[in-house]
């Protein structure tokens, strides 16, 4: 079996995990910054959230990729390690150095997993209610219903406000999540051939700040609303 063929593909499957790493990056960005007016405004918080949940165009196109694109990453990010494993039964002998490289591809297993496991809680608290909302019956408990278009702040706050095990997890989650990006940003570069003696530097910079500031970023939206609202 030639082994360039072999190389060649693995670079494929890397090039679609990158591709879907970067749509969620982008995500992240967009999320974290639709959060942050929550902090700064409950009008401006409703206002967005009421735009983006009813508009055509996030929720017949975006709304699908990003779902895809969850789904995608960690099935076929579940794959590679699978295909990893594998390899390694049998080049374990002769690459005695790839050891770093299994300890790395471990971490983001685990880190993945633990966001995995986030986003489950994530989407019970925030998703599901607003599904059924929008598309059932809308009456689930857990649920406050204001005035329906500005729902959006006081359903935030009542998750947050005084629920010390929902912020723990949520920030243990971002901690997790932190670690994910640390690699997984430079890596995803790297992934889709981007390769320069200027730039790369620079890139794992800023891989290294994203990685640092979008999780603390939530962090701070989840301790704000956990302190701030009186009962
Ligand atoms: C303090 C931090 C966070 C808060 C307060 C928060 C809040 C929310 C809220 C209110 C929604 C529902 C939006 C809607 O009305 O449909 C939502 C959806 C979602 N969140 Fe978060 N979120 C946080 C962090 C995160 C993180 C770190 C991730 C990813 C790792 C994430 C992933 C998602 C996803 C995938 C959805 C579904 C998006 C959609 O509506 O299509 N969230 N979040």
């Amino acid at each position: 079996m030639s082994t360039k063929k072999q190389g060649l593909s693995s670079i494929g499957r890397k090039v679609l995990m990158a591709l879907t790493g970067f749509f969620l990056m982008i995500f992240l960005l967009q999320h974290l910054s639709i959060n942050m007016m929550s902090v700064v405004s409950a009008d401006l918080f409703n206002n967005v959230s009421h735009f983006m949940g009813a508009n055509p165009l996030v929720q017949g196109l975006l709304q699908p990729v990003l779902i895809f694109s969850v789904v995608f990453h960690f099935a076929w990010g579940m794959y590679l390690e699978y295909q990893n494993n594998q390899a390694r039964e049998v080049k374990y002998a002769k690459y005695k150095g790839s050891a770093n490289a299994t300890w790395m591809s471990r971490n983001m297993i685990i880190s993945g997993l633990a966001v995995l496991a986030f986003l489950c809680l994530h989407f019970y608290d925030f998703w599901i209610p607003e599904i059924a909302l929008k598309y059932g019956e809308g009456d689930m408990s857990g649920l406050i219903q204001g005035t329906q278009e500005f729902r959006y702040h006081e359903e935030l706050v009542h998750k947050f406000a005084h629920q010390p095990m929902r912020v723990a997890l949520y920030i243990v989650a971002f901690i997790m999540l932190s670690l994910h990006l640390l690699h997984g940003f430079q890596s995803a570069f790297q992934s889709v051939g981007f390769n320069s003696n200027k730039y790369t530097p620079i890139i794992k910079k800023l891989g290294t700040a994203f990685a640092i500031l979008v999780p603390l970023g939530f962090i701070f939206i989840a301790l704000y609303h956990y302190n701030v609202h009186p009962h």
